[in-house]
């Protein structure tokens, strides 16, 4: 999609389609030209309410206010309603500014113009894809708000970077099992680095013994797949900041021989979501060219049942020589991580680490299908993720760790068990599992982020599709971006 920032009046600018963004409920607001067919339609303005008046070629859509989350999901709703409607190839809209000299509403715009124009239609005889090649973009009316060409540009083109890095992990994580296992993500990676000039380390499984990554070993031993770590790297000169992602990418979690139930296993190709995000983070930032070092460690494994697989009882020790009963193999995720993790911390000496995970159905249980969990020891890590996510367009929440809770994974006969003891706080139970994989001096710098809720969701919701959303994208990386504007201002 070409987007095209003018000053010129809307009313001049050639389209087959004007988007109206509706905030006043009384359809007052002089932007309302067709307020009697409104009303008689029925339209009353709510958050991504729709209305098409074709002869008119305009596309009323409701938002609650004038902030960047409901105008994204308003545009994204727009554009999703255009799928298949093949004579919509440009479209016309203002900015909606609402604070001088601010562009959020420009970026936001750029945002759910892509992600609302999104399908996933690699497996259909049929492809239904959006139509709109050209948005017509105009500043008309907020000559007052002090927006230059240059900023809305850069509002725009940031806002491009970080909507197509979104899809690129929605593809990833759509993706089929059989048609996407940890070699396939070795290639993507390999691909990835070498069109941005990333660095790209792959440990195959002789290098993971080497490593002594055996947690994540047992997991991927049923597996026809062989697993893999990637390390992705970007690394500009004169970076003063340095962080450290980590994703879990189990590209199948059939939950080992602890068996899911069959209607738990459907979409758990989606739990590769984290290594997914930090792939597609890693493609943002590598685009962006932000000023900081980012490093992006991916551990690819696909967790099978068989006559090779780990088993309950077993006790398998992890790269930081910590001893683990493992009392469910559904709890996979946080024995790739412990050794990932640990890997991560041996070859980066961070300033931040963040993990991003599809860790707990405890975690969907606790808030919700739409919102992530932050968990950490700091709080003011916490707060900074939180922060950010708002103002990605993501929901985010913290999740406290407590010392009770935390006493729960202990095991009689290991350092730790793979479970708690308590069937309460799963996800925190998690996060704490984890948590004792962090070395001491990066304890304070550290936080997990379960992404199980929002990363596959079976229905449509604000500017996400059915199915994958590419969570963890837009909120790490509105996350890196304000990192390296502090990096700047120091
Ligand atoms: N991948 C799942 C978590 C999950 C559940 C992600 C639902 C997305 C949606 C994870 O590996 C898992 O199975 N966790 C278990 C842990 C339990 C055995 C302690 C869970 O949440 O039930
Ligand atoms: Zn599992
Ligand atoms: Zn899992």
């Amino acid at each position: 999609m070409n987007f095209n920032i003018t000053s010129s009046k809307l009313k001049d600018i050639k389209s087959d389609l004007e988007i109206i963004i509706v905030i006043d409920k009384n359809l007052q607001h002089k932007t309302v030209k067709d307020k009697k067919l409104l009303k008689k339609a029925g339209f009353t303005g709510s958050q991504d309410e729709l209305c098409h008046l074709i002869g008119k070629k305009r596309l009323y859509v409701g938002a609650e206010n004038l902030k960047s989350a409901a105008i994204r999901a308003a545009v994204a709703t727009a554009m999703r309603s255009l799928t298949g409607k093949k004579a919509y190839k440009t479209v016309k809209i203002a900015a909606y500014v609402s604070h001088p000299r601010c562009s959020a509403s420009i970026r936001a715009i750029a945002e759910g113009a892509i992600l609302g124009s999104y399908t996933y239609t690699e497996y259909k005889s049929k492809k239904l894809k959006s139509p709109v090649k050209t948005l017509e973009l105009s500043l008309e009316g907020y000559e007052a708000h002090e927006i230059t060409m240059e900023v809305a540009a850069r509002a725009v083109h940031n806002g491009e970077i970080a909507a197509e890095a979104t899809n690129y992990t929605r593809n990833i994580v759509n993706t089929p099992p059989d048609d996407f296992y940890p070699e396939s993500m070795a290639k993507k990676a390999k691909k990835l680095a070498k069109e941005l000039g990333l660095g790209c380390d792959i440990l195959n499984p002789k290098a993971l013994k080497k490593e002594k990554m055996h947690t994540l070993l047992a997991v991927a031993r049923a597996s026809r797949h062989d697993p893999c770590v990637i390390h992705l790297s970007h690394k500009p000169k004169h970076a003063k900041k340095v962080i450290t992602l980590v994703g879990k990418g189990l590209t199948y979690d059939s939950g080992g021989l602890s068996l899911k139930p069959g209607d738990y296993m459907v979409t758990m190709k989606a739990d590769k979501s984290g290594a997914s995000a930090v792939i597609g983070i890693m493609k943002a930032i590598a685009e962006m060219n932000l000023p900081i070092e980012v490093h992006g460690f991916l551990g690819m494994v696909e967790n099978m049942i068989g006559g090779d697989a780990y088993k309950p009882d077993d006790v398998l020790t992890a790269k930081n020589g910590k001893t683990i009963e493992v009392r469910n193999t559904d709890a996979e995720g946080r024995l790739v991580l412990a050794d990932v993790l640990c890997y991560a911390q041996q070859e980066v000496k961070a300033d931040y680490i963040f993990d991003l995970a599809t860790l707990t159905g405890a975690c969907v249980v606790g808030v919700g299908h739409y919102t992530s969990g932050i968990m950490g020891f700091s709080d003011e890590v916490k707060a900074l993720v939180g922060r950010q996510a708002k103002i990605s367009g993501e929901l985010a929440t913290a999740l406290d760790f407590n010392p009770y809770l935390a006493k729960t994974i202990k095991s009689d006969i290991a350092d730790l068990c793979n479970i708690s003891n308590t069937r309460y706080g799963g996800a925190v139970t998690a996060g704490l599992f984890l948590s004792e994989f962090i070395d001491k001096d990066h304890k304070e710098k550290w936080a997990h982020i379960d992404i199980a809720g929002p990363a596959f969701v079976e229905h449509v919701w604000g500017e996400n599709p059915s199915g994958a959303s590419g969570a963890g994208v837009r909120m790490v990386l509105r996350l890196l971006e304000s990192l390296a504007r502090e990096q700047a201002a120091h």
